[in-house]
């Protein structure tokens, strides 16, 4: 969009569920990008909704409250207000934080789906779902489990395997079970409504094609998409969590998670509207508004109806179909809505090398993290934009932190700070000196702080967060570089005149850093507006070197940031590997089966073999030919262990074979026997091989 033709901006960020706190992960991919974009058009004096809240339906949280056993409702009660109390206390300064079970949402939600009804949108279409007659309940995929048909793992959910990571569909489990009663599901004929995401097709190819500029991830998992073919979507499921669907006949039905909570950055907007117009806390949602202060009189239809408001989503990978189609395809068919300009989507954030994982918790939360670095926001708000995961994964290490804060933070940019504000103290009480005379130096130093506001704009504005924080510490660098080529603490000795307009232009360059840096660390950003006693942040007063007035009087230096000991992140370092230990040993280990005499368990001739030979076999992702020296004989086990051994890394291992399983054929190979394998609570599986060598042949038992 032109920027002239802009007249305000919704900016939303992805509404987390509700059932757990926010990690790293969460911030580095949606949260910090999104609020350093809407520091900065604030700072710019643009109109800004920065819009946010609480995703409190769908299965996520029912399975959540499932678990701990207690109900929906006060699991959404307390992440609720945990993520909610992270956030602000991160400085995510959104307008407002909602929560989709509120009314206004609901009504909003409702009303949308009604429109579409009434217009003829959805097409009704009647499908076999399955059904747990005990708990008299259809069951949503993830509430089913039974044997991948990909793999063999025994504990595959109805949406997705988690041992070879394949999506399926519930009614492709061998052997399903229902996770509530335990008892195998029955299928079921069930109506829902659904979108025909294929009549959108074309209009939805025009509007991605007509954003070129999206990010290349954005804009080719758009393409990929589209060019697959679009398919209907079910909007309602069969669940008794949720927003109720507002039709006849739909009872016992609720929205489909992904059609409300979209919605629900348009109903955070009215609650907010709303907030602005009464002016007072809503006692009936029990909202949680982060910015109460600013929040004045406004009409939200201006924010999602009108062609001169831009729009831009910031969420991670896994959300971009639904912001860029289903979205988009939602609000064409519902029409009246302008469509997102930008969806700035981010790739993940690994933790020490590995995936961030909630259910293994491997993560670093939000919530911890505060408690246990008070006042140290800015650390990790710097250290998560720098190494942000903006166009490829990304890996957060402790270690890394520490670097990054010791060496950039503490070292460039409060040791610049810190210096020529202490030396102002120091010659000039503290007052700012007048500017002399400038000599080639000083000129080029001005010259080039001038040029950073426009270049940091721009990366800004394209959603290059890295490169716009490095120019940032760039200015710094610059602030620091002056001071060692002009060496103030020298020349005081023979030309203090010439030390006032050194130490003029050392704190002009402070307060420039002041304005730059407020969008990405507001809190140093505060720090620094008080030491130097400045009224702060207006982007247009940025390169400027006449911030600061001559004789103003700045307050006392305070240091920024401190050293970060290796103890500290040695402790994190250890808590993360305590807790993976933990999680490791309490593995789900499968129960025992029913007691065998010992004949049954004679009657297996179990041998060491040797691996002597080893190949893919053609057209399977999972199977490996082998040939192994029994002892006995040369022979042929074809073995689903592709996937954890490279045929070249395991000619020579010894394994345990059951020599006398009747021969069956796979793929059309003669199996001839099975190896024992030992498979961990994901899936995983490992060789039983004899601790010492020992001889071909050689009977286990
Ligand atoms: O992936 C998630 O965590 C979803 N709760 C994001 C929803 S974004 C929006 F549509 F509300
Ligand atoms: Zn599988």
């Amino acid at each position: 969009m032109d920027n002239s033709k802009i007249k305000r901006y919704t900016v939303t960020a992805a509404l987390p569920y509700t059932n757990g706190p926010v990690h790293i992960g969460h911030l580095a991919g949606v949260y910090l990008p999104a609020d350093t974009y809407v520091r900065y058009l604030r700072s710019n004096k643009r109109e800004v909704k920065f819009i946010c809240g609480s995703d409190e339906n769908g299965v996520p949280i029912t399975l959540k409250a499932k678990k701990e056993g207690v109900t929906p409702q006060e699991i959404v009660d307390r992440y609720h207000k945990i993520i909610g109390d992270s956030f602000r206390e991160f400085g995510i300064s959104f307008d407002i934080y909602h929560r989709t079970s509120s009314l206004t949402h609901h009504q909003t939600a409702e009303d949308f789906f009604e429109k579409l009804y009434n217009d003829g949108v959805f097409t009704e279409e009647i499908t076999e779902q399955y059904y747990d007659e005990k708990a008299q309940t259809f069951l949503a995929d993830r509430y089913i489990t039974g044997t991948c048909p990909k793999c063999g793992n025994e504990n595959a959910y109805g949406d997705q395997c988690e041992s070879c990571g394949s999506t399926l569909n519930a009614t492709d489990l061998i052997n399903p079970k229902s996770t509530l009663s335990g008892e195998p599901p029955v299928r079921k004929e069930t109506k829902n409504w659904f979108l025909p995401l294929d009549q959108y097709e074309d209009k939805l190819r025009a509007y991605i094609e007509s954003h070129k500029e999206w990010k290349p991830n954005v804009y080719g998992q758009c393409q990929s998409w589209l060019n697959a073919g679009l398919q209907p979507r079910a909007m309602t499921r069969d669940l008794d969590w949720g927003v109720k669907v507002p039709v006849k006949g739909a009872e016992g039905k609720v929205l489909y998670v992904w059609f409300d909570a979209p919605i629900g950055y348009i109903s955070a907007t009215k609650e907010l509207s709303n907030y602005g117009k009464m002016g007072i806390w809503n006692p009936i949602a029990e909202e949680y508004y982060i910015n109460q202060i600013n929040t004045t009189s406004f009409d939200w239809e201006d924010y999602w109806k009108d062609e001169e408001t831009k729009l831009v989503h910031f969420i991670g990978k896994d959300n971009i179909v639904f912001h860029c189609i289903i979205f988009p395809a939602m609000l064409m068919a519902h029409g009246g809505y302008t469509l997102a300009d930008n969806v700035p989507a981010n790739e993940f954030l690994n933790l020490e090398g590995q995936k961030i994982s909630t259910s293994k918790n491997w993560a670093v939360w939000l919530n911890e993290y505060l408690e246990e670095f008070k006042d140290k926001q800015d650390i990790l708000r710097y250290v998560l934009t720098a190494t942000a995961p903006e166009t490829k994964d990304n890996d957060f290490t402790w270690k890394d932190f520490q670097a990054r804060n010791n060496n950039e933070l503490v070292a460039i940019l409060g040791n610049f700070v810190n210096r020529v504000t202490v030396l102002t103290h120091k010659y000039f009480d503290g007052k700012v000196p007048t500017l002399m005379e400038l000599t080639d130096v000083d000129k080029a130093v001005i010259e080039e702080l001038q040029g950073y506001p426009a270049k940091i704009s721009s990366s800004i504005e394209n959603y290059r967060f890295r490169e716009a924080l490095a120019e940032v510490m760039n200015v710094a660098r610059l602030g620091n570089k002056y001071l060692a080529e002009t060496e103030p603490w020298k020349v005081i000795k023979t030309d203090e005149d010439r030390v006032r307009t050194i130490l003029n232009i050392a704190l002009q360059i402070a307060a420039n850093i002041e304005i730059l840096i407020e969008p990405f660390l507001p809190f140093t950003a505060d720090k620094l507006m008080k030491m130097l006693n400045y009224g702060g942040h207006i982007w247009e007063d940025a390169g400027s070197i006449h911030l600061l007035k001559r004789g103003h009087q700045l307050n006392e230096p305070v240091l920024l940031f401190s050293k970060i000991e290796d103890e500290e992140v040695q402790a994190q370092i250890d808590k993360l590997n305590r807790s993976k230990l933990a999680n490791e040993t309490n593995a789900v280990v499968s129960p025992v089966k029913e007691n065998i005499q010992f004949e049954q368990f004679g009657a297996m001739d179990i041998r060491v073999a040797t691996i002597v030979a080893a190949e893919k076999v053609e057209k399977t992702k999972k199977l490996l030919k082998l040939t192994l020296d029994t002892g006995l004989d040369e022979r042929t086990v074809v073995s689903g262990i592709a996937e954890y051994y490279k045929p070249e890394d395991i000619i020579g291992q010894q394994v345990s074979l059951l020599v006398n399983l009747a021969p069956r054929e796979i793929k059309g190979i003669v199996s001839q026997g099975m190896i024992l394998m030992a498979e961990d609570s994901e899936g995983k599986l490992s060789f039983v091989s004899p601790v010492q060598k020992t001889n071909n042949g050689a009977v286990i038992r």
